[in-house]
């Protein structure tokens, strides 16, 4: 069992968590190397990804343990810079592993191509073109891309929507195309086929194309993470663990009618979302812009989770995200980082990784709430802090634990305190 060899696996050195991955067969000899060598992107990659590049900018990737997810176990690399983050999902991921795990659901996954008209000069004459030419319109998206239909993809449909004029803006006829991006996130493949039939759809409705692009609000792209937990796991400190339960569900309830809350709350969610995101070579934006939408699909900005009490008194807990995510194309075959992460995952589809994304979402949401509605933030988070205010006060090698030690016994924890500390350290040595 994998587990074993993890233990205390936050206290081994660099050497001796790559063996330990080794030992377990999350990683082989070609990761080992990999691991320790220089983790740069090679320079013609990086020269040749962005435009004007001058140099890299390092984040560290570190890896999520204890995740049982529809039954498989998964170690998770996370990029980024809070120190909190991995610590806060691994321990969660634990105890609902403890509860049988994370399940998820999966739609299929379609992403949505837009084409916005206007002086459309006659609107039911245009409706009705669209409807008689539905099959043309498909026939020529999926001409211009025939690589995604051999592999069983492609444009599937085509909807049109009308948004009546406004004070601030005309009337638009918006023509929607779906289409299905296999392994892909899609983005490039669905703006060349919106581009090959913008002039068609502008013939047949008399209209004027405004822009033709992917939309990034994936609604047809979504992913669902669950998990169950008793009670009898949930105790924290003074409180029972019925108690916990209620107050989470009561956080979950405060972030679904106040956005002030809800942002915080999915701020938390996104902070193990994007770091999965990140490491796995997507494009994180794409997917922030598309789960902050989707919080605010009732028109009010909600929180993306909910948790709730079972017929059985269990904690249950649910996150539902949009995640065009890929596991081909864009940057994911050139960085050599992103192919180390889908080797580590051992996952070979973009469904799987859309299921580890949204379960480590779940889990950072569920260590959020617990943490803020039993002993607060501060106490877990100042912890893994107290290292990095060490490095800052100037810290380094094994002085660096020593300030850090020093912090956590002190009343208050800031970089004053830090260097005042690392000064007493270096005149006793
Ligand atoms: C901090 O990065 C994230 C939290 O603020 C999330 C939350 O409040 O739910 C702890």
């Amino acid at each position: 069992m994998a587990h074993s060899y993890f233990s205390e696996f936050y206290k081994k050195t660099k050497t001796e968590r790559t063996q330990a991955l080794l030992d377990a067969g999350v990683i082989n000899e070609q990761d080992r190397l990999f691991l320790s060598e220089k983790t740069l992107l090679p320079d013609q990659i990086a020269d040749h990804m962005i435009e004007n590049q001058l140099t890299q900018y390092a984040l560290p990737l570190g890896v999520a343990l204890n995740f049982l997810i529809d039954h498989h176990s998964f170690t998770i690399p996370m990029v980024t810079e809070e120190p909190s983050v991995i610590a806060a999902a691994s321990s969660a991921a634990k105890l609902v592993a403890q509860a049988g795990g994370f399940k998820t659901h999966l739609t299929e996954r379609k992403m949505i191509g837009q084409i916005a008209l206007k002086n459309v000069s006659n609107l039911t004459f245009a409706l009705e073109q669209l409807s008689l030419h539905k099959e043309t319109i498909l026939k020529k998206a999926n001409a211009a891309h025939p690589s995604i239909v051999k592999r069983g993809g492609g444009a599937g449909d085509v909807n049109f929507r009308t948004i009546a004029a406004t004070e601030r803006s005309p009337e638009f006829l918006v023509v929607h195309v779906h289409v299905n991006v296999l392994e892909a996130m899609g983005a490039n493949i669905v703006n060349t086929m919106m581009e090959a039939v913008t002039s068609y759809i502008e013939d047949i409705t008399d209209g004027t194309a405004l822009m033709s692009i992917l939309s990034n609000y994936a609604t047809e792209c979504l992913a669902t993470a669950t998990c169950q937990i008793p009670t009898d796991l949930l105790s924290r400190g003074d409180f029972t663990g019925e108690e916990v339960r209620d107050r989470i569900i009561e956080a979950s309830q405060f972030a679904y009618v106040d956005p002030y809350r809800a942002t915080t709350h999915n701020k938390g969610i996104m902070n193990g979302v994007d770091a999965v995101v990140l490491a796995s070579g997507n494009d994180w934006r794409a997917v922030e812009a598309g789960a902050h939408a989707y919080a605010a699909k009732s028109g009010q900005y909600r929180a993306l989770s909910v948790w709730e009490k079972a017929d059985n008194g269990d904690l249950i807990g649910s996150l539902t995200l949009p995640l065009p995510v890929g596991f081909v194309g864009g940057s994911i075959g050139i960085h050599p980082t992103a192919q180390f992460s889908q080797r580590l995952l051992s996952i070979k589809t973009a469904k799987e990784l859309e299921s580890v994304i949204v379960s480590v979402g779940l889990a950072q949401n569920f260590s959020a709430l617990r943490a803020l509605v039993t002993e607060g933030i501060q106490k877990g988070h100042m912890g893994l802090q107290a290292k990095s205010l060490a490095i800052n006060a100037g810290a380094t090698g094994d002085n660096i634990e020593l300030v850090a030690n020093g912090l956590k016994k002190s009343t208050h924890m800031n970089l004053e305190i830090a260097i005042k500390l690392l000064d007493a350290i270096q005149h006793q040595k």
